[in-house]
């Protein structure tokens, strides 16, 4: 039913009306002639979403869906939604919803995402788009398959500011031929706890919603919520909290959508220092081969001295990238970048918004048009940036102890990888300890074709690129 609604507003648009005629005309019983929206989730990035999307005179948020009443109470009262639910197949099955947000935590994304697009609902949908390879190429098939809309939460995607980086360095070639880049993610982050007795779920949570499709095994972290982005069996770890919005910056910016995922990654890393119950690194640096230019990335969530805010010393944007040149470099952040020529002279500045109100414009357009060549982070390119982090967390994942002389499998040129060990190790000194006494872990260089790892522990690596879902929980046939 909706489609056709959807049909007559595809044809306005062909014929040259504005992104969202009035009124509406709706198969549906829709007496408020907008887009009504249902929100899975009510924490943190939820209520973000909420304010966003009420901002639009054109939606309306008309259900909202966590498992944790304490949560789903307080936004519902706070923004006078009369309709809330505990589980999310409940809200997704609603007839009159035509829009599903999944502002939940990552082992929930994908099955959300898949059971709303079977219900024929289209989906905007948080990054990391997938808590493990598999589960994200799912999502692109439904999309395909029941023909749905679905924009992953990459929001720099859709800041106008992208368009002309991307014209300065690839058009105008304003520093020139471009030879390498680095990432970084530098930012602290406090211990979670380690508790001697597993955690109690709070009463107002229903564990069985909550877990999904995720183990239900013991939890030893201080707070259910959020912290589960350092579980591997519910996060994706920084990789996949601040790591997929550089590496998509990148992906987007630097490498124009040309590498889906890199041909080798060779990754590093560790938790370290605290002696905490997360399992995720806190620190990490990779590399990237891609037949376009090598990409290295620094992560750290380590306090560098005495001021709490201090992460480790590193070149350029603490969350962010560098792109040299032949001629300069570019140094990329959310909401702004900056050019240098070759002798550290800035010669462009360029100021962005973040992209946060222009993304949910781009998905709802792109609803009203059931057009999903116009969104500006469709499910491929989510699934694609997310398999960056995917591969990353793979890899430092089935790692042997960090042996330096094994980093000398990345090619001497790449200086940039060197200065990334550097740094960490710097950072590391100030701890007086080293990547070798904390146990770090290094992969070999692994080979990545087709989606699937080969050569050296390409058997372990290929094994971690699906879950096991929870019984009750497992995917539907897409
Ligand atoms: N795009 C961005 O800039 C951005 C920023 C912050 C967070 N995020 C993403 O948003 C998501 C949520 O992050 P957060 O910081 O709000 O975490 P959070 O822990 O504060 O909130 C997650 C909420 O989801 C609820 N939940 C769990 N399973 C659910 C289900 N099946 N249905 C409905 N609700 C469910 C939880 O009870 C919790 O209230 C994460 O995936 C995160 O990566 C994106």
């Amino acid at each position: 039913m909706k489609i056709s609604r959807r049909r007559f507003l595809a044809a306005s648009l062909a014929a040259g009306s504005l992104a969202f005629p009035a009124p509406f005309i709706s198969a549906d019983p829709n007496p408020s002639e907008k887009i009504r929206v249902g929100i899975l989730g009510c924490g943190v990035r939820a209520r973000d979403l909420l304010g966003t999307f009420s901002s639009i005179p054109e939606a309306e948020v008309t259900a909202i869906c966590d498992p944790d009443s304490a949560r789903l109470d307080e936004v519902a009262g706070k923004h006078n939604i009369a309709r809330k639910f505990s589980d999310p197949r409940e809200l997704i099955e609603l007839n009159d919803i035509d829009v599903v947000v999944a502002a939940v935590c990552n082992h929930w994304h994908c099955l959300a995402a898949v059971l709303a697009m079977q219900a024929g609902k289209d989906v905007y949908v948080e990054k990391p788009l997938a808590h493990n390879q598999w589960e994200g190429a799912q999502v692109v098939k439904a999309a395909r398959k029941y023909d749905r809309i679905c924009q992953v939460g990459m929001q720099q995607r859709s800041d106008p500011m992208q368009a002309e980086v991307k014209k300065f360095l690839h058009e105008e070639k304003a520093i020139g031929e471009l030879l390498c880049c680095r990432v970084n993610h530098y930012s602290v982050r406090v211990s979670i706890g380690k508790r001697s007795t597993p955690l109690e779920f709070p009463e107002t949570v229903n564990k069985d919603v909550w877990l999904g499709p995720a183990a239900d095994e013991p939890i030893y972290r201080e707070k259910l919520q959020y912290d589960w982005h350092w579980d591997w069996n519910t996060g994706n770890g920084e990789m996949g909290n601040w790591g997929i919005h550089v590496l998509d910056d990148v992906r987007n910016v630097v490498l124009r959508d040309q590498v889906a995922l890199p041909k080798r990654v060779m990754a590093g890393g560790a938790r370290v220092i605290y002696d905490d119950a997360g399992q995720t690194p806190n620190m990490n640096f990779v590399y990237y081969d891609t037949d376009v230019m090598p990409v290295v990335f620094g992560m750290s969530n380590l306090q560098a001295n005495d001021n709490p805010k201090s992460a480790g010393a590193h070149p350029g944007p603490g969350s962010g990238h560098i792109v040299y040149g032949e001629g300069g470099r570019l140094e990329g952040r959310r909401g702004g970048s900056v050019a240098y020529d070759a002798d550290g002279n800035e010669i462009r500045r360029f100021k962005g918004t973040g992209g946060q109100a222009e993304h949910m414009r781009n998905f709802l357009d792109a609803v009203v048009a059931h057009d999903r060549s116009i969104l500006n982070a469709e499910a491929e390119v989510g699934n694609d940036s997310c398999g960056w982090c995917n591969v990353t967390n793979i890899a430092s994942r089935i790692g042997h102890p960090y042996d330096k002389s094994q980093t000398k499998a990345v090619p001497e040129s790449v200086g940039i990888w060197n200065e990334v060990i550097a740094g960490h190790e710097e950072l590391l000194a100030t701890y007086d300890t080293t990547m070798e006494e904390l146990g770090f872990k290094l992969s070999p260089m692994l080979e990545i074709e087709d989606g699937k790892f080969l050569g050296e522990d390409a058997d372990q690596a290929n094994a971690l690129l699906k879950r096991t879902f929870r019984s009750g929980f497992e995917f539907p046939e897409v």
